[in-house]
């Protein structure tokens, strides 16, 4: 039956996500008020240049005090996309004290503060959903959160940076460089201005936080996520893939330990061979592949960004949020029961492939593979290629400690032989 007093909705943001959320909301408002059971009614939208002109929404529903708009008292639902820590953080939590529940897509802020945000959500009886703050329009914090809390999660091995994968697939399919990429996806609108935080791996490290957090029902803060950019991946990197059949993925990895007593999450470049299903994975799209005991393998694809597939998350809790309102209750808060540790990068086990400048003479590469040795590192294969009394050797090893592949690295370094390590590639998804 529906009930005639309308939900609340007040929109913290209304740039290229918020205008999408409040235009949906219009335009199907009938729907969603069929699937809510009450209509939503867009209360206020804070803002920070109101002299812009909207589309759609009301000019006296706008302010430029967000605090003032959360405080209100009468809200059921603050949705909030403004993204970074603060205000975002302590409007949410004013929210929380004035009687709303929160629709977030601040993936930088729940992956720093979720366990303090979750707890003040639950003091108050309240619901934190976000199903936006990782990979867009992809149903992956439900599913993780809910289709998947009767199994056991045991790796999370995802594309979930759409300007990242642009330019390596952009390298991959051309043979460019990664500036001349990056400076494409720059002017066809993928990459920021400063696309520090996409190319460094800060995005894809709060998402894999986020990941972590839920799949393991464990906190994992942004802290304990090992990050590399991809910046250094070049083209001779992607040959070197090429040859061993792979092509080069920013990853973000969350994986329980074998023996299960330990978690890890991190993100890097990393070869893929192109049977995987991730190899595939072209353009801005993200994918999120989880292997689990019961379920086998998963794959969620999709758009990981953009103003309308972030709106459709959005929109997609923001139902939620409204039938728990409704039904007086709230869904599911923190798991984080397991309290497993998070272990550092060193402990991490994968394959490598290492290439290496060398001197081309009797005995080299005796002493190189005595290294790979004296550290436990075991040789898959070598690929020597000589011109002019130096070589390049390229070593792929078998599973291996992160630990041991940088002793190992570090003892090549000193040697007189080795004139250089050209470059080091983690090899996943075998
Ligand atoms: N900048 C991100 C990306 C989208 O390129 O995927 C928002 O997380």
């Amino acid at each position: 039956m529906m009930r005639t007093r309308p939900l609340k909705v007040a929109l913290l943001g209304c740039g290229v996500v918020g205008s999408e959320v409040a235009r949906i909301m219009t335009t199907h408002a009938d729907d969603l008020a069929a699937r809510i059971g009450a209509p939503v009614e867009l209360a206020g939208v804070a803002v920070r240049r109101p002299d812009k002109v909207r589309e759609g929404i009301d000019p006296a529903l706008i302010t430029t005090d967000a605090t003032a708009l959360v405080k209100r008292g009468d809200l059921d639902i603050v949705v909030e996309v403004i993204g970074g820590i603060e205000p975002a953080r302590t409007l949410i939590t004013t929210a929380f004290e004035h009687g709303a529940s929160v629709v977030s897509a601040n993936k930088a802020l729940l992956a720093q503060d979720g366990a303090a945000l979750h707890a003040a959500a639950e003091e108050h009886g309240k619901d934190l959903y976000y199903e936006a703050a990782v990979a867009g329009a992809i149903p992956l914090i439900r599913p993780l959160r809910e289709s998947l809390a009767g199994d056991k999660v045991n790796r999370v091995l995802g594309i979930v940076n759409g300007t990242t994968n642009f330019i390596l697939d952009k390298m991959d399919s051309t043979g460019a460089g990664y500036q001349e990429a990056l400076d494409e996806a720059t002017a066809l609108g993928y990459a920021e201005a400063d696309p520090t935080a996409d190319v460094e791996g800060f995005d894809a490290a709060a998402k894999a936080a986020i990941l972590a957090g839920i799949a393991f029902h464990t906190r994992v803060r942004l802290d304990d996520v090992h990050r590399e950019g991809m910046t250094e991946v070049t083209a001779a990197d992607f040959a070197s893939a090429k040859e061993m059949g792979c092509t080069i993925k920013l990853l973000a990895i969350c994986e329980r330990a074998e023996d299960g007593a330990s978690v890890t999450a991190r993100v890097h470049p990393a070869m893929i061979p192109l049977s995987h299903p991730l190899a595939s994975v072209r353009g801005a799209y993200n994918a999120v592949f989880v292997e689990s005991d019961a379920s086998g393998q998963l794959m969620f694809y999709g758009p990981g960004a953009g103003g309308s597939p972030t709106a459709s998350a959005v929109l997609g809790d923001l139902v939620a949020v409204g039938r728990n309102r409704l039904g007086g209750t709230t869904g599911p808060g923190e798991s984080a029961y397991a309290a497993l540790p998070v272990s550092s990068m060193g402990e991490v086990v994968t394959r490598y492939h290492i290439s290496l400048d060398v001197a081309d003479k009797p005995g080299v590469l005796a002493q190189v593979a005595t290294v790979f040795a004296e550290h436990g590192v075991s040789i898959d294969t070598v690929r020597q290629q000589g011109k002019d009394g130096e070589a390049s050797l390229v070593v792929v090893t078998h599973r291996a400690s992160d630990a041991a592949l940088g002793g190992t690295v570090e003892a090549l370094r000193k040697l007189d032989t080795v004139r250089g390590v050209a470059s080091i590639m983690r090899v996943e998804g075998e």
